[in-house]
């Protein structure tokens, strides 16, 4: 079997500036590792409930995972699944907090974590599930990481994909914008901690506000044009968080439950002052 290939050094500026972004703070990034196991202990992964579903029930043993930045997921996934992950990612920074993570959690050959850019990561492995949270809609080309994150994908193995949602998220960039314009970051700030109570850790809260307001790259994808890569790939879907992970086989229903997300986003976003960011899950079958 021929050896991942490995290069941290992105091919594309503006995903050059995005790992420079994430080494100065990472995502979902706890002052100290302690805090950062207990949330892992805790299984941050029910919060997505057909994959901890696939997980139970199918006989996973071989997971990818693209872009697991500080490795809430894949520290989760070898403590709670007894699965083996290897996990790529291109921000040391990140990838340094996993690992202590990992050593805290005894997790041992289970986990193993390479410093690379996704567009250059390669092996002849085929995974029975490849995931990727919040990553690949902030790369210079989410159609083409898509595409290889699901090459990886074993025949009859799954794939599982977290995705900025393009109605969903309309209205709080347009809320945190208008913030930043007219009443600068401090103020931007004030509003998302507010708004999102995940934490009483600055460092964590700052980590997920970068992220989602001050982003040097992201772009915004549907469900309908998601479905189109997912035929293109040969995959089929299963089930998606845009109608809380019901029946998925009635695509007109589906397309009109995401373009609804838009006022229900607004509503919350700017009316009730409740943490709606925006983002979709999409779970798939890669056919035989
Ligand atoms: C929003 S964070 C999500 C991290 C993790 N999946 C999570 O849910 O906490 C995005 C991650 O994608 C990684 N990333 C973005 N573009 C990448 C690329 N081209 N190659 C490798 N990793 C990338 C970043 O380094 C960052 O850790």
């Amino acid at each position: 079997m021929k050896a991942p290939d490995t290069s941290p050094t992105p091919t594309d500026t503006r995903d050059a500036g995005v790992r420079a972004f994430y080494n100065d703070l990472p995502f979902n990034y706890w002052s100290d590792t302690e805090q950062a196991a207990g949330t892992v202990r805790s299984n941050p992964l029910l919060a997505y409930p057909d994959l901890d579903d696939l997980l139970e029930h199918d006989p996973i043993r071989e997971v990818l995972e693209i872009g697991c930045g500080a490795g809430w997921a894949t520290n989760a996934l070898a403590l709670h699944y007894s699965v083996n992950v290897t996990a790529v990612d291109f921000t040391a920074a990140a990838l340094a907090r996993a690992r202590d993570v990992a050593q805290a959690l005894d997790l041992g050959d289970a986990v193993s974590f390479t410093e690379c850019d996704l567009f250059r990561f390669s092996t002849d492995k085929r995974f029975d599930l490849v995931q990727s949270i919040g990553v690949l809609h902030h790369t210079h080309d989410c159609r083409a990481a898509f595409a290889h994150a699901a090459s990886f994908v074993r025949p009859g193995g799954y794939l599982f994909v977290g995705l900025y949602h393009l109605y969903g998220r309309r209205p709080f960039l347009r809320l945190f914008h208008d913030i930043l314009r007219t009443e600068g970051e401090q103020a931007a700030f004030d509003r998302y901690a507010a708004m999102h109570h995940q934490s009483s850790d600055t460092t964590h809260v700052r980590s997920w506000f970068r992220d989602q307001v001050l982003h040097p790259q992201e772009t915004q994808h549907s469900l309908e044009e998601v479905m189109g890569w997912l035929d293109a790939e040969g995959f089929t879907l299963l089930s998606t968080s845009i109608n809380r992970y019901d029946d998925p086989t009635d695509r007109a229903a589906l397309i009109a439950a995401e373009q609804a997300l838009e006022a229900v986003s607004e509503r919350r976003n700017r009316i009730e002052n409740d943490y709606f960011p925006g983002f979709f899950t999409v779970l798939a079958q890669r056919d035989d």
